[in-house]
């Protein structure tokens, strides 16, 4: 597999002693479906040990977020726009040629930054993060903080989201597990917790333990969260799919105000709805699909939104997680145009994944033993770098190039290579800050920052607001 391979410290926080044990864990990342929120990074274990955490924590550290502070749930104002990414600490020195580092995250245009990830671990006394992060942690709150913009760690991700329900399971274990938090919390200063369980009571990666009674359990998780001393004032965020959480009998929840109640807001993923397991090309990260054919509506930002209002999640604790990325295809050029034109949702051949960018997954193995294929990802500046646009963004010359005025997206292709991209562009990232002012949605949160090239996303977005 491609990629660096990271010490990993288990950080150990005791809910008993005030003392902590490190473990380590050597963990490899690659991403897999989807360089993507959903489908990232696969880790495996077996290594050393480094740095021991104290568990009684520096609760003393803890910044508070200025004016960009924590809303805890209950605000009679209208809520300040969220104007977020998600910051992937291992693409920070990254071995694979291209680094997205702290210094070069445009503070000015976010209000909030989240870490990626911290990872769930078999005890709920514990969460792991790697030695790296270790080191580009404390810059990224302290730079957030100069900059006055708050600051979540993100836990979980589809790589570590393996033991979410043992942690949530009983009262017990939310006890430890919300002690564990707050120490962690507390020794790096964030100003918050991103929940990025993939997913409750619904099977993500392959071998995350899951229970009917997950989303329930999830729920008073965070109540107690909201209760607790150490972090009734936190940001609380969950990333969700586009669909409510799944409820004990597995269909999506049809009242979610509880969640509402304890929650700043949720970062709704509407992406990878499309991707190399689907039937055809088709929009990685749709705006609308009611007006696609009927079997091309698989879910959009449009169909999300109306499932979770429905359910009792409000509007303005809605932030839209938003794509700097796209899937990649291989499709022939008789299936990919007609005339000068691309073909709407064309046939695709699954036994020849293309390869992405410098960032992108190889093929390998995840961390439940099965075999992943080659991720096909591209960043927004992996298609500039790999010749599909130009530097401004354009289709570069011999590229054909359709905006898909459904899905509001956009569509690369590469005759010669014979490579298909669905992505968002400058004007699809426009929409979305439009779909967002329209429908009075919190904000967008980016998956991720280092995917974006000189600001052209992110402007567009902020620009449609
Ligand atoms: C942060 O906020 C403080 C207080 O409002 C202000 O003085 C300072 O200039 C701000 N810093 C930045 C980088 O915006």
């Amino acid at each position: 597999m491609r990629v660096s391979s990271f010490l990993t410290t288990l950080v150990t926080l005791s809910t008993v002693l005030s003392s902590a044990t490190a473990v380590g864990t050597k963990v490899r990342r690659c991403a897999v479906r989807g360089g993507a929120k959903s489908g990232s990074v696969s880790s495996s274990a077996s290594g050393s040990s480094s740095t021991p955490v104290s568990s009684s924590g520096n609760s003393g550290s803890s910044s508070p977020p200025s004016s960009t502070s924590t809303s805890s749930g209950v605000s009679s104002k209208a809520p300040q726009v969220v104007q977020s990414a998600w910051f992937a600490g291992y693409h920070v020195d990254s071995s694979t040629g291209v680094s997205f580092n702290v210094d070069q995250i445009s503070w000015s245009k976010y209000t909030h930054m989240t870490y990626a990830f911290a990872v769930t671990s078999p005890d709920p006394t514990s969460i792991s993060i790697s030695s790296q992060d270790e080191e580009v942690i404390p810059q990224l709150v302290s730079a957030a903080h100069n900059n006055n913009v708050t600051v979540s760690i993100s836990v979980g991700g589809w790589t570590g989201s393996r033991y979410f329900s043992t942690a949530v399971a009983s009262q017990a274990s939310r006890t430890q597990f919300v002690t564990t938090l707050s120490n962690f919390v507390n020794k790096y200063g964030f100003d918050g917790i991103d929940f990025d369980w993939e997913y409750p009571n619904k099977q993500g990666i392959g071998c995350n333990a899951i229970s009917p009674g997950d989303s329930a359990n999830f729920l008073s998780l965070l109540q107690l969260l909201r209760s607790t001393p150490s972090t009734k004032d936190l940001i609380l965020s969950v990333a969700t799919s586009i669909l409510p959480f799944a409820s004990s009998s597995g269909a999506p929840m049809t009242d979610v105000s509880a969640f509402a109640k304890v929650i700043d807001w949720i970062e709704m993923m509407n992406y990878d709805i499309w991707g190399s397991w689907s039937s055809a090309v088709g929009p990685n990260a749709p705006l609308a699909d009611s007006c696609a054919p009927g079997p091309d509506q698989q879910g959009s930002a449009t169909s999300g939104i109306q499932a979770w209002t429905a359910a009792g999640m409000p509007a303005d604790k809605l932030v839209l997680g938003v794509a700097a990325y796209g899937h990649s295809f291989s499709v022939s050029p008789q299936n990919a145009l007609q005339g000068e034109s691309l073909v709407a949702y064309p046939a695709f051949n699954k036994n020849n994944q293309p390869a992405g960018d410098n960032w992108d997954a190889t093929p390998g193995t995840d961390i439940c033993g099965n075999a992943t294929p080659q991720g096909g990802i591209f960043t927004y500046w992996g298609l500039i770098a790999n010749g599909f646009l130009t530097s401004t963004g354009q289709n570069a010359p011999g590229i054909d190039y359709r905006f898909d005025t459904c899905s509001q997206t956009a569509y690369v292709y590469n005759p010669q290579s014979q490579v298909m991209v669905s992505f968002d562009d400058q004007r699809a990232f426009t929409a979305k800050g439009q779909f967002i002012r329209t429908k009075n949605l919190r904000g967008f949160s980016m998956w991720e920052a280092g995917g974006d090239e000189k600001d052209m996303l992110l402007d567009a977005i902020i620009g449609g607001l």
